[in-house]
């Protein structure tokens, strides 16, 4: 019912009052509803915060928006709060991050041309069953754009996913051409088990993994191409690309897009959860919110690389005015919270390692058309056989969080090199990413690069692993 409510509220101006039409039994049920719900989350908060961490910063918008309105927040629920998922997804190629300044003006920032390559490199595509039962992957839209075939022998690509290991081994060879497209698989096949001592260090790696890995007729498709190893920053990627998560949905950002002002209106924000990474994989979170005093209990201390201690200075770094960052442990702790969508009307937008390297925030701010300021060591970008980043945003490294002031020293404050990156990106969000269809072609895209020259690149791959266990 309050659902049906909360739909309703949308053309209420062209309705009577609700609570007259609910009638005053309706109406006490429905508050009795709200605030069962309300105790839920709030329950929920409390005990898994960590959990809550990627969603929150859009549950608590909605709380700050819809304060005043006795219906409950609509609930964005992530799917990875429900399951087992250790790490999270992320993607990679050969480019690592530029720390020189790019030049600016009027570059293209796409790698290739609009019909490079050309589509018979990657369409048509078949997709397997299973996968295209999983509505929540949005896989299948390809079958309604057309771009599938019945028959895999006429695909390019054959997408699969989600185990387990054993089908996949079972599936008939196909070749390095035309071959098996993963999508999202490496936490599902517990890729992390290859990052331990056990396969490291002793060669005993599973065997089933390096079986898979090991196939030239297998490519994998991740947002995090590095996430099986989120403790070493220059590990071996997957072979494969980095992909445009289907998660926070096109749609659903376009909803909540803020326009920009014009200069717009903050020079750089962030606001979420502290977030360590996992397995002490990155501490740039809890250093800002230590470093700049932004919540309640703020951290004893920053974190050095290692995971050391590092004594705070006496008197925290005030951030100039048109700077807004504000981190905690959780929602409740924050010294000060602005509405969420409101503060990518900025020039920049910080893009913070979390849990894992990626993160929900790069596809926000970059639809909110701030410039991402990234700060993920090891993190391969999205479509990066596509889209020439460093045209588009600052991938810097964390050790910078540390020093928030040299942080932001390092970004240029000169309104045409601002101008000139935003509009870049503007260019590469609105080609590839403002719909899941444009994220999915720009996946085969660059899948099709990967391929066209997969034996040089698999040599920095976990291929490479998979054949020095299968040859030790
Ligand atoms: C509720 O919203 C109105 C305008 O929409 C605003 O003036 C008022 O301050 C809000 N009240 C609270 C408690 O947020
Ligand atoms: C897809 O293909 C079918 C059959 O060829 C055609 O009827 C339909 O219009 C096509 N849809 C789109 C969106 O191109
Ligand atoms: C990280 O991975 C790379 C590539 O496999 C390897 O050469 C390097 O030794 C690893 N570093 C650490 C600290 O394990
Ligand atoms: C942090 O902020 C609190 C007020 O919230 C203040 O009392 C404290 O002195 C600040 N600490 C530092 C190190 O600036």
């Amino acid at each position: 019912m309050c659902e049906q409510m909360a739909r309703r509220r949308l053309d209420r101006s062209t309705r009577p009052p609700l609570y007259m039409s609910l009638g005053p039994f309706g109406l006490l049920r429905c508050l009795q509803i709200s605030f069962l719900l309300a105790l839920l989350i709030f329950v929920f908060k409390e005990l898994a915060p960590n959990g809550l961490a990627q969603m929150y910063p859009r549950l608590s918008v909605e709380l700050l928006i819809e304060a005043n309105d006795s219906a409950t927040p609509t609930r964005d629920v992530h799917p990875y709060l429900f399951t087992t998922r250790t790490d999270l997804p992320t993607q990679g190629s050969l480019h690592q991050p530029e720390n020189s300044p790019a030049p600016l003006i009027d570059v293209n920032p796409f790698k290739v041309q609009d019909e490079d390559p050309p589509s018979e490199e990657f369409a048509p595509v078949f997709i397997e069953e299973a996968l295209m039962k999983r509505k929540d992957l949005r896989i299948c839209e390809l079958d309604k754009w057309n771009w599938t075939v019945a028959d895999p022998d006429k695909a390019i690509f054959y997408f699969v996913c989600c185990g387990p290991i054993e089908r996949f081994l079972e599936l008939p060879r196909r070749t390095p051409e035309r071959p098996y497209l993963c999508y999202d698989c490496d936490a599902k096949l517990q890729m992390g088990s290859l990052a331990q001592d056990d396969c490291l260090l002793r060669q005993k790696c599973s065997p089933k993994l390096v079986a898979l890995l090991s196939r030239r007729d297998f490519m994998f498709s991740s947002s995090d191409l590095r996430g099986w190893n989120l403790k070493n920053d220059s590990a071996l990627l997957l072979p494969g690309v980095t992909h445009v998560n289907h998660i926070p949905a096109p749609e659903k950002l376009m909803k909540n897009k803020v326009t920009p002002s014009d200069p717009p209106k903050y020079f750089l924000t962030f606001q979420g959860i502290r977030n360590v990474g996992l397995h002490g994989a990155s501490y740039v979170r809890l250093n800002l919110e230590a470093l700049l005093n932004t919540s309640m209990q703020p951290p004893k201390g920053a974190r050095g690389a290692s995971g050391e201690v590092l004594p705070l200075p006496e008197k925290a770094f005030s951030l100039p005015p048109d700077v807004f960052i504000s981190i905690a442990d959780k929602a409740s702790n924050h010294k000060e919270m602005r509405p969420y969508f409101s503060l990518f009307d900025s020039a920049y937008g910080l893009v913070l390692h979390g849990h894992g390297r990626w993160s929900y925030r790069l596809m926000e701010t970059l639809n909110g058309e701030a410039i991402p300021v990234i700060l993920a060591d090891g993190w391969i970008l999205p479509l990066d056989e596509l889209i020439k980043w460093e045209q588009i945003s600052l991938q810097l490294p964390e050790e910078l969080s540390l020093d928030p002031e040299k942080l932001l020293d390092r970004l240029p404050r000169d309104a045409q090199s601002i101008a000139g990156r935003r509009q870049r990106l503007r260019d590469v969000y609105g080609k590839l990413m403002s719909s899941q269809e444009k994220r999915l072609v720009g996946l085969l895209r660059a899948a099709a690069l990967w391929k066209r020259q997969w034996q040089v690149l698999e040599k920095q791959t976990l291929r490479m692993l998979a054949d020095a266990a299968t040859t030790s």
